[in-house]
């Protein structure tokens, strides 16, 4: 029965939660949980959050929806979607699929951080991470700790991804994100109750216009969307490898909702449990609340440190992380895997092996970059912020112009609503979906896209 619902036979998702579980398995991730909170506190934090909101419920539906339609229209991984759309946009499949290949690698890299750190904690020796941050520096600087972390987290990943959608994917999403919302409402909870962290609630809610500036405001509204399309998994062929996998009987538009809601809520809690314990540890220090990267492993290792059963917080802290980092590998790997089955007509083991090798040798560039190979730099970059930055901010932003360009002037914005109204008698939100897609979004993309530039002159 089942795989005649499903797009792809043979796999597939077997129940509507599976799909909006997985999908929010792949959008909740580093990007929630370390990313948007110190980005929150840059930003002019309420101002910031307020227009992350708007656009998720606007922009990033609009997106989100287009690529699952697409995903579940075509059946096809990301390559052979835009290529079934329309010949000549072929090119962008294989530019949409360079992004998760790029990510995929170096996130593996950074979820080894994260398990080194789960283990730490659990082992109870956390109280060696806290500090000056020379624990994190001489662990990344040692390529055999960092390699060895590095190996294991990716084989977790593989392991899911080998045994399928319904079997790997479907199932383990159904269990870790559960356990991924108790634990973040947890701790949230808990850091409330911490002595002045009603200021550090203020700092993250309230507006903050210090210095404002229309520089400024451009460039908060490009971290924002640009947070917005990593949260969201967007413009990376994931959503349409999901979609791919997706019953046709369920509604796309509820689906989509229920993914965007999740993942924006578990984003602002995470904002919740670091500014106000950040805060109050560092004494409303701004520095350290926008301190970015080192915020995660250098920072918050002291903050546990520093509270009553920090510790036991911690642990729980890095397995929550753990778990997010997870389930967003597993989408990458899962979207790469998918190209590879497609292109090459092989079946999926050896396919996860291919993928396998590639992510090995391509992320020990990143490791390697913090510690044999420490000088050489890419345009200035190191490896893994060179990654980073291609992805992000030049190649997703190009790949979501296009796709709206494509959806809204070559094909049209039927071919998606079609799709909507295939699971679903009415689409609620279609005046919505083609302003956003027709006008909204490319003029954002083209933002942020020239945002670096224009800032820095
Ligand atoms: N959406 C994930 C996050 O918020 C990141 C991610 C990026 C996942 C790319 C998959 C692909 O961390």
């Amino acid at each position: 029965m089942k795989d005649e619902k499903t797009v792809r036979k043979g796999s597939g998702f077997n129940s509507k939660i599976g799909f909006i579980l997985a999908a929010a398995g792949s959008a909740v991730g580093l990007g929630n949980i370390w990313r948007f909170p110190y980005l929150a506190a840059k930003y002019g934090g309420g101002f910031f959050l307020l227009i992350y909101i708007i656009f998720t419920l606007t922009f990033g539906f609009a997106l989100m929806l287009t690529e699952t339609a697409i995903g579940r229209k075509t059946g096809k991984s990301v390559i052979g979607a835009y290529k079934a759309m329309d010949k000549r946009f072929a090119p962008l499949g294989w530019l949409a699929a360079f992004v998760p290949a790029i990510i995929l690698p170096y996130y593996c890299v950074i979820g080894g951080w994260v398990f080194k750190y789960l283990t730490v904690f659990v082992m109870g020796a956390g109280s060696e991470a806290a500090g000056d941050g020379s624990f994190f520096g001489s662990f990344i600087g040692n390529a055999s700790q960092s390699t060895l972390f590095f190996v294991i987290y990716i084989a977790l990943t593989a392991v899911v991804v080998m045994l399928g959608v319904e079997k790997g994917i479907e199932k383990v999403s159904k269990f870790m994100m559960p356990v991924l919302v108790v634990l973040t409402i947890g701790i949230a909870i808990y850091t409330m109750t911490l002595d002045g962290a009603g200021e550090g609630v203020k700092y993250y809610l309230l507006p903050n216009f210090d210095g404002f500036t229309i520089s400024k405001l451009l460039k908060t509204i490009a971290a924002a969307v640009g947070q917005l399309f990593y949260s969201m998994s967007l413009a990376m062929g994931i959503m349409i490898t999901y979609g791919s996998y997706m019953r046709k009987d369920d509604s796309l538009e509820s689906s989509v909702r229920y993914i965007e809601i999740f993942d924006t809520i578990i984003a602002f809690l995470a904002g919740l449990i670091i500014v106000p314990s950040v805060f109050v540890f560092s004494g409303g220090d701004a520095d350290k609340l926008q301190a970015g990267p080192s915020l995660m492993f250098i920072t918050l290792p002291s903050v546990f440190e520093s509270m009553a059963g920090g510790q036991i917080i911690g642990a729980v802290f890095f397995l929550l992380v753990a778990l997010a980092a997870l389930t967003s590998s597993i989408s990458l790997m899962e979207t790469v895997v998918s190209i590879v089955c497609e292109k090459f007509k092989i079946k999926r083991i050896p396919c996860c092996l291919i993928v396998i090798v590639f992510c090995l040798a391509v992320g020990m560039l990143s490791v390697l970059g913090y510690s044999v190979w420490d000088t050489v730099t890419i345009f200035g970059y190191q490896f893994l912020d060179f990654f980073d930055f291609i992805s992000n901010n030049i190649m997703m932003p190009i790949v979501a112009f296009m796709t709206c360009i494509l959806i809204s002037y070559v094909v049209g914005t039927k071919y998606v609503e079609d799709e909507v109204t295939l699971g679903q008698k009415r689409f609620k939100s279609q005046a919505l979906f083609r302003v956003m897609v027709k006008y909204v979004c490319p003029v954002c993309m083209i933002i942020i896209l020239i945002t670096p530039f224009v800032t820095n002159i």
